[in-house]
């Protein structure tokens, strides 16, 4: 039986056709702007969300990092959610690659608003630093898998404005968003300064992400890339695989979201399961495991020697993802499959090593 993982939307292998885009790719060397599959991407998703440039990047990491260094100085200081990716989950990076501090908000479903972010300010005096960027992640991750409603967007970018700060949009998974929420690319490209887009996670491809901004600003943001090690040089082989994703695998997402809530619907009538949200607002799904019945490490373990990969979040919390990967007729074998264990007591068996670990 053929392995269904669901600790994250980043293990999704590339498709025949994604391939096949892929061999046939046109490229040059990137580094010197000849890349014509690379220049076609970049164009497209600038031009997509109304901006005036795009620069690709290896990594969600790396796009995510250029932005940090090009909106701040050693010293700044940048607003976040508690629970965002740029301050968690990216080895300290801030601090280490740009000298910038982060200063932590709260906020529902791991999504800022103008209430958290007023005050937040620092005064203009030598013994602060200044506060230069704010940082929205669209959807969000371990906040739930939220999808930011436009006019919270609209707030957050007039607020920034307002207060003359950037703002960085981290859309790791923004065509989620969009495929789900009632805004355009044009729109959401209208709010922000920069914004990253990761063509890893939904999309199905094997690397590589998006930074996108204003002509000055992605000018910069090659200098940076460079300096971070991520300037390529055949890198349209990727860029192929981006352009095949923008044509075959965003529409799909629905696919992935409605999977997703129906996972979360079975798996809300099993006893020991609680936390899920109601409405699944994209392909992210959070639950908590009656300690009872055992951790969540424990489970992940079970479910591993039945074919099934699950995101154990420490503690109870698991973490579950749909993808390109998991097909709509796998949903019923994943809740038999969770329901099995619980009823068998899976907490009673060894767990060998430390299990998996996904964020
Ligand atoms: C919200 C968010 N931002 C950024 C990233 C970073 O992407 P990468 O793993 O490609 O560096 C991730 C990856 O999981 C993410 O979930």
């Amino acid at each position: 039986m053929t392995n269904l993982d669901l600790r994250s939307d980043t293990v999704t292998r590339p498709t025949d056709a994604m391939r096949q885009a892929m061999m046939t790719a046109e490229v040059g060397d990137d580094m010197m702007g000849e890349d014509p599959t690379v220049n076609l991407l970049e164009q497209r998703m600038a031009e997509m969300f109304g901006h005036e440039s795009a620069v690709m990047a290896c990594s969600g990491t790396q796009s995510n990092q250029m932005a940090v260094r090009i909106h701040c100085q050693p010293g700044d200081e940048l607003l976040i959610h508690s629970t965002g990716h740029i301050c968690n989950f990216e080895g300290g990076a801030p601090a280490a690659l740009s000298g910038v501090s982060v200063r932590t908000l709260g906020g529902e479903g791991g999504m800022l608003n103008t209430d958290e972010l007023n005050g937040m300010i620092r005064a203009n005096d030598q013994h602060f630093c200044r506060t230069r960027l704010v940082c929205v992640e669209n959807t969000t991750n371990i906040g739930g898998g939220r999808v930011y409603p436009l006019q919270t967007l609209q707030e957050i970018a007039a607020w920034t404005r307002q207060h003359n700060l950037h703002l960085h949009l981290d859309g790791a998974r923004l065509f989620n968003a969009i495929v789900a929420a009632d805004y355009s690319a044009a729109t959401i490209g209208s709010l922000f300064d920069t914004i990253s887009i990761c063509f890893s996670k939904g999309l199905g491809c094997p690397f590589g992400s998006i930074l996108i901004g204003n002509e000055e600003t992605i000018q910069r943001a090659r200098r940076v890339r460079k300096l971070f090690g991520g300037a390529l040089r055949q890198s349209g082989f990727i860029a192929a695989a981006a352009i095949h994703a923008l044509d075959h695998h965003v529409d799909r997402l629905v696919d992935d979201h409605r999977n997703a809530q129906r996972l979360a619907d079975g798996l809300r009538c099993l006893p020991g399961i609680s936390g899920l949200a109601e409405t699944i607002e994209s392909n992210l799904i959070f639950f908590e495991l009656a300690p009872q019945l055992g951790t969540a490490v424990q489970l992940a373990a079970a479910l591993r020697e039945h074919g099934i990969l699950i995101g154990p979040m420490g503690g109870q919390r698991v973490r579950l993802v749909t993808h390109l990967d998991i097909p709509n007729d796998s949903i019923d074998r994943i809740i038999g499959a969770v329901s099995d264990q619980i009823s068998s007591g899976f907490s009673k068996q060894p767990v060998l090593g430390r299990g998996p670990f996904s964020k």
